[in-house]
């Protein structure tokens, strides 16, 4: 079976891009974990690297993009992203030489342009990584490396765990296996420099503010599968009690499963 039917289901990319555009302005006031992660792939690195030219893939509202540029001032920035609202949001602030729609399945970019690839959780929304990593080695140059952070299963778990006790519903986006980002990163020509995947758990006072933050991110569920219409106040009451099971000292706990990949392209 290929990856992509394995993973099936992902949400339709029009549908990601709308649900991102529609969440540039919120983004920022709730992306905790977003900056973390991103820092953490930043710290991964090499202090050697000088990227020419470096991309920012799904770059959202480009916190990262300036946090790139101030890393290398001597080089030039690309920034590209899906949802269109995003790059509305990222240009006017700067960072990249150009900010660009495109998707991560099929770059706008030239092939052997770009020595450093940095994507920080974009590509858990791409259903065909396999097809992410060989773009990825294409507009690489001999040498140069990508640097990705993305989620994989166990990510939300407790929220899916709450959903299927209330209906048995896909209520949390799907996400693919770690053993798969192994694999797909070991065949993909490139030199697999590091991969691991680290837990990260935020807290919550409540259900609803833990599905706010998802929504204002624009990163809530947009599976085919999902239940359409309005969330009655019965299943939601419902949703509550399964989910406080959960509960810890800190409040509710909402884990995510974070992958962070460093590939470099032989020379
Ligand atoms: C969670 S945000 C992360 C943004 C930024 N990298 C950060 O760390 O703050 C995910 C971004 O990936 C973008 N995205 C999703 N699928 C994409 C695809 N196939 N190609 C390019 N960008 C994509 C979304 O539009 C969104 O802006």
């Amino acid at each position: 079976m290929s990856e992509q039917a394995e993973y099936g289901g992902l949400p339709d990319k029009r549908q990601v891009a709308a649900s991102f555009s529609r969440a540039a302005e919120s983004y920022d006031a709730v992306a905790e974990l977003q900056r973390s992660v991103g820092e953490q792939l930043l710290a991964r690195l090499p202090a050697s690297l000088q990227p020419q030219r470096w991309l920012d893939l799904g770059c959202g509202t480009g916190f990262f993009t300036r946090a790139l540029a101030e890393r290398y001032p001597s080089g030039e920035g690309v920034a590209v992203d899906i949802a269109e609202g995003m790059l509305r949001h990222a240009r006017p602030q700067g960072g990249a030489l150009h900010f660009i729609a495109g998707d991560a399945e099929a770059l706008p970019l030239q092939g052997a342009s770009v020595d450093l690839l940095f994507s920080s959780l974009a590509l858990q929304w791409c259903g065909d990584f396999q097809r992410v990593l060989s773009e990825a080695r294409r507009v690489l140059r001999p040498g140069g490396m990508m640097a990705f952070s993305s989620l994989c299963v166990g990510t939300l778990q407790e929220l899916r765990d709450s959903w299927q006790a209330v209906d048995g519903f896909v209520h949390v986006n799907r996400f693919r296996r770690f053993e798969d980002y192994q694999q797909l990163c070991a065949g993909s020509e490139m030199q697999v420099l590091a991969l691991q995947r680290r837990a990260e758990t935020l807290h919550f006072a409540d259900v609803r503010s833990l599905t706010r933050s998802l929504k204002d991110l624009g990163a809530h569920n947009l599976n085919p599968g999902r239940p359409g219409g309005l969330t009655g106040p019965a299943r939601i009451r419902a949703l509550i009690e399964a989910y406080e099971t959960f509960r810890q000292p800190a409040g509710l706990p909402a884990t995510y499963q974070v992958v962070y990949g460093v590939l470099g392209k032989p020379r």
